[in-house]
């Protein structure tokens, strides 16, 4: 099912395409393992005493979002039924929770702390999507960073862990999922699913234990990434589109808004761009997902246009080297203003109105039909990623695609009988009930992403296409 929704996915990237997606509404609830918990032994005091205490196994599912700027873990309890981001940066502020993606090398091992003389190597991301994105040779040296970078964030989510299993599953023996957001909207013609599987692959042989992570070490590592780890076989590793994730966390949100919504997500390297539709019905929450668009539009773009104007005249590399030092929370624009060159708003036009437009058409026949309206008074949308507190991006959504929509879509505004008010309608980024901690409940955008790779990929949604 995951397969097909991939499938569709990808093939949506030119055209608008449709899908289904039932969701269970109970399935972030219920256990995935299929693990048979232990009988009670009989009532043999003699050897009850000599029998090893039972650890039954609990199923925990790890939400790993690892960004251009910044990297969200959130932690899935489908026991407990909530979801808690994962201080990855140390803190218990906002901060605490991103952790830049980037790594340091010193004396041939890698780290994720900063030691005098250490080089720095930022960028790990975007480089890695790069090559794939342009079938050009992978750099070896970009596999291993990325891959070391991998395995370090997964040993310090599994050294918080211990702690809070201790707390939340005192004696029990923990079964790890892990699933992690792809930039792009997989599927079979995606360069990068593949290699980000090998790269995760590679990095849970690298997990267990201490030692340092080297360059031999992760060559070894990656020439294994087709064996199967004891702690995370590869039927517990799963891939899935960011924008999907991110919509899966929406639809498992009890405020999530019935009818239609355009989901924008700004963060430092892409601009993603989805619409869905929830309505319920008897028996599931049902979310029809239209179109999805997934552009090198990010906040650290627009950074470099407002810079350097658009389109960028460099080299990929001098490119890269002139990307903004960025900590995730910090605005790093120069203006501190909405200015920038009508270019890089145009593009954005070009990826948002075919979107939206696209949208509306297929919504059209609904929006006539009296006894069904997708909506009423303006397309409700929600923004999120870090990049969306620039006020570029919220410009580009409040005032100028309204302003093209009815200049440029003649029908967007076409009376029609009980049909929708024209205009975009933004709403809150709804919040689950059971996220914590509290004190990230305003910053929750950013961490949506991993929250929904943390409801766990099995069991959550069934994709089927629609007619
Ligand atoms: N208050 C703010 N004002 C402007 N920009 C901000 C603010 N806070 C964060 N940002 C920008 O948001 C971006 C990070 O957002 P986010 O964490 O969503 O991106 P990411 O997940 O790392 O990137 P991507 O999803 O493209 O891989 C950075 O470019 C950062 O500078
Ligand atoms: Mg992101």
């Amino acid at each position: 099912m995951i397969r097909r929704f991939l499938q569709w996915l990808s093939g949506s990237k030119e055209t608008a395409a449709n899908a289904d997606a039932s969701v269970r509404k109970e399935a972030p609830h219920s256990s995935a393992s299929g693990h048979p918990i232990p009988p009670a032994e009989p009532a043999d005091q003699s050897k009850l005493d000599r029998a090893p205490p039972q650890r039954a196994p609990v199923d925990l599912q790890i939400g790993l979002d690892v960004g251009t700027s910044c990297t969200k873990a959130v932690l899935g309890d489908a026991e407990l039924g909530d979801q808690v981001a994962i201080p990855i940066n140390g803190g218990n502020t906002l901060p605490g929770f991103l952790l830049p993606t980037q790594i340091f090398e010193d004396d041939g091992a890698f780290s994720l702390d900063e030691k005098s003389g250490s080089i720095r190597r930022r960028n790990l991301k975007i480089r890695v999507l790069r090559a794939s994105e342009t079938r050009m040779e992978l750099e070896k040296a970009d596999l291993h960073e990325l891959t070391a970078f991998v395995a370090l964030v997964l040993r310090r989510i599994l050294s918080w862990a211990g702690g809070e299993l201790a707390r939340r599953h005192p004696n029990r023996t923990p079964v790890w999922y892990l699933n992690v957001g792809i930039p792009s909207k997989g599927g079979t013609a995606d360069q990068f699913e593949p290699t980000y599987r090998r790269i995760i692959g590679a990095a849970v042989h690298l997990v267990p234990g201490d030692a340092p992570i080297t360059r031999e070490g992760i060559s070894a590592a990656l020439a294994r990434s087709e064996t199967e780890s004891r702690w995370m076989p590869h039927a517990r590793i799963h891939t899935f589109p960011e924008a999907g994730a991110q919509l899966a966390s929406i639809m498992f949100s009890p405020y999530k808004p019935e009818g239609c919504l355009l989901v924008v997500d700004v963060g430092a390297g892409t601009l993603d761009v989805s619409t869905m539709r929830v309505r319920a019905d008897q028996t599931a929450a049902r979310c029809v997902l239209h179109c999805c668009t997934v552009s090198h539009l990010g906040a650290h773009f627009l950074d470099l246009a407002r810079r350097d104007g658009w389109p960028i005249d460099e080299d990929f590399e001098n490119m890269l080297d002139a990307l903004p030092n960025d900590d995730g929370v910090t605005p790093t624009a120069r203006d501190g203003h909405t200015r920038a060159p009508d270019s890089f708003a145009e593009d954005c036009r070009g990826v948002l109105l075919p979107t939206v437009h696209r949208y509306r058409m297929r919504l059209r026949e609904a929006h006539l039909n009296a006894g069904y309206r997708p909506w009423t008074n303006g397309l409700p949308f929600v923004l999120s990623g870090g990049g969306q507190r620039d006020p570029f991006y919220q410009d580009l959504l409040q005032s100028r695609l309204p302003e093209w929509l009815s200049t440029t879509v003649s029908e967007w505004h076409e009376a029609v009988s009980h049909g929708p008010r024209p205009g975009l309608r933004r709403q809150a980024f709804p919040l689950p009930p059971r996220f914590g901690p509290q004190a990230l409940s305003e910053n929750f955008d950013r961490f949506s992403v991993a929250h929904g790779l943390s409801l766990g990929v099995d069991g959550l949604m069934e994709f089927r296409e629609s007619q």
